[in-house]
């Protein structure tokens, strides 16, 4: 049995209080399905800047009504002290059910995207690092167990090397890096001077159910799948040479909630999380052409090249290997298997999809 098998049998005989900031975007609605799945309590936090009602109405539909009550929903802000005070109680009126403190935070919310960085720093700036440094006071204060954040591979800037180990990174190449990185000084600051125990997990690219296709910071990979799917054109930033280590979001939540049980000697540093295999873009774009063929959807098109993004870095592996030893994490999806997982998900969500005579009928119903 894995460490995580072992955990996802263990929580449900004793459940936990968490915080979810960030709780209706991408990762933080996965990180709820699967700790109200596991019989947790749970607070979530979030703004709606770029989160969505419709992930927490997808999640409340495959969750038993009992687990979904175990949900408190607050609709609060990072940059505000007061918000972040708040949601360290489970306060919702649940029959038989004291207010609960919260024992485990899961940080995920933060203003994406190094583009949106580069055109407003200070609005980054304010969510990713002020609103961080608030809900570091405020689980300080409420005395939590254990506090894992959103960290981010844009740590590791210029530096060429590969694969990317997690004490050797380079200079930040934009306001987002910047803002991250931060968030592993004040992690650390905080872990020596007030005793916090955190762990930053350095995510690498994640992809899969509930990541926004639209708008102009949408990820490659929700916004190449949506393109296809109207039969639009896919743009390539640069020759198509530029790599990344694609990341299942359910290694992701794994990741999560191996952190936040994890051991004393693992706390108070930083985790790559992502597969350790590297696809360049190309690559990327045959692998969900071929998926979404599959599922009986054709793109013909080959993609249109355009210049490399500003602020971006060209080629990122992880090494997993701390990951791997400290917390056991090990990555149930690689690229192929995880678009496989998700690809279901991303043609039934997408309003206009291209119809197609073969495709399986529980989407054609649903679009
Ligand atoms: N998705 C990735 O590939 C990736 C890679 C590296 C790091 N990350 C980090 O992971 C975390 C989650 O990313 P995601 O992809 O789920 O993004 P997301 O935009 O889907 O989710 C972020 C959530 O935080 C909320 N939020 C933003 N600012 C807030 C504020 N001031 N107060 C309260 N809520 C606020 C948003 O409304 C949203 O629901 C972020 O910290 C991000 O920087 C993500």
């Amino acid at each position: 049995m894995t460490r995580y098998q072992r955990l996802l049998h263990d929580l449900p005989q004793t459940p936990a209080t968490w915080l979810i900031t960030g709780v209706a975007g991408f990762i933080g609605s996965n990180l709820l399905e699967t700790l109200l799945g596991l019989d947790q309590w749970v607070v979530g936090l979030d703004n709606f800047s770029t989160g969505h009602p419709h992930n927490l109405e997808e999640v409340r539909q495959r969750t038993s009504a009992p687990r979904w009550a175990r949900f408190q929903l607050i609709r609060g802000d990072i940059r505000e002290l007061h918000d972040c005070r708040q949601a360290m109680t489970f306060a919702a009126v649940v029959p038989g059910c004291r207010p609960r403190p919260v024992e485990h935070v899961l940080h995920q919310a933060a203003l994406g995207s190094v583009p949106r960085s580069l055109e407003d720093p200070i609005a980054t700036n304010a969510s990713n690092v002020d609103g961080f440094l608030n809900i570091l006071v405020a689980a300080r204060d409420a005395g939590v167990k254990s506090f894992t954040y959103a960290a981010s591979s844009a740590a590791y800037g210029d530096h060429p090397g590969l694969p990317k180990i997690e004490d050797i990174v380079g200079r930040p190449l934009s306001p987002y890096a910047v803002s991250k990185y931060v968030n592993e000084l004040y992690a650390d600051a905080f872990a020596r001077n007030y005793g916090l125990h955190s762990i930053g997990l350095r995510y690498f690219n994640v992809f899969g159910k509930h990541q926004d296709p639209e708008g102009a910071y949408a990820a490659v990979i929700p916004k190449w799948i949506a393109a296809m799917l109207r039969d639009e054109e896919v743009f390539i930033d640069g020759d198509g040479s530029t790599s990344r280590d694609f990341c299942h979001v359910d290694n992701a939540v794994q990741a999560n909630l191996l952190a936040a049980c994890a051991e004393a000697r693992a706390r108070n540093q930083v985790y790559n999380i992502a597969v350790g295999e590297r696809s360049t873009l190309q690559q990327l774009f045959q692998a969900l052409r071929q998926s979404l063929a599959k599922n009986g959807v054709r793109y013909g098109r080959a993609p249109l090249h355009r210049d490399f993004r500003p602020g971006d870095v060209r080629h990122s592996l992880a090494d997993i290997g701390k990951a791997r030893r400290l917390l056991g994490y090990l990555p149930q999806y690689d690229l192929r298997t995880g678009i496989a997982q998700a690809m279901p998900w991303y043609i039934a969500r997408n309003p206009t999809s291209v119809s197609s005579s073969s495709a399986p009928a529980q989407f054609a119903a649903q679009r």
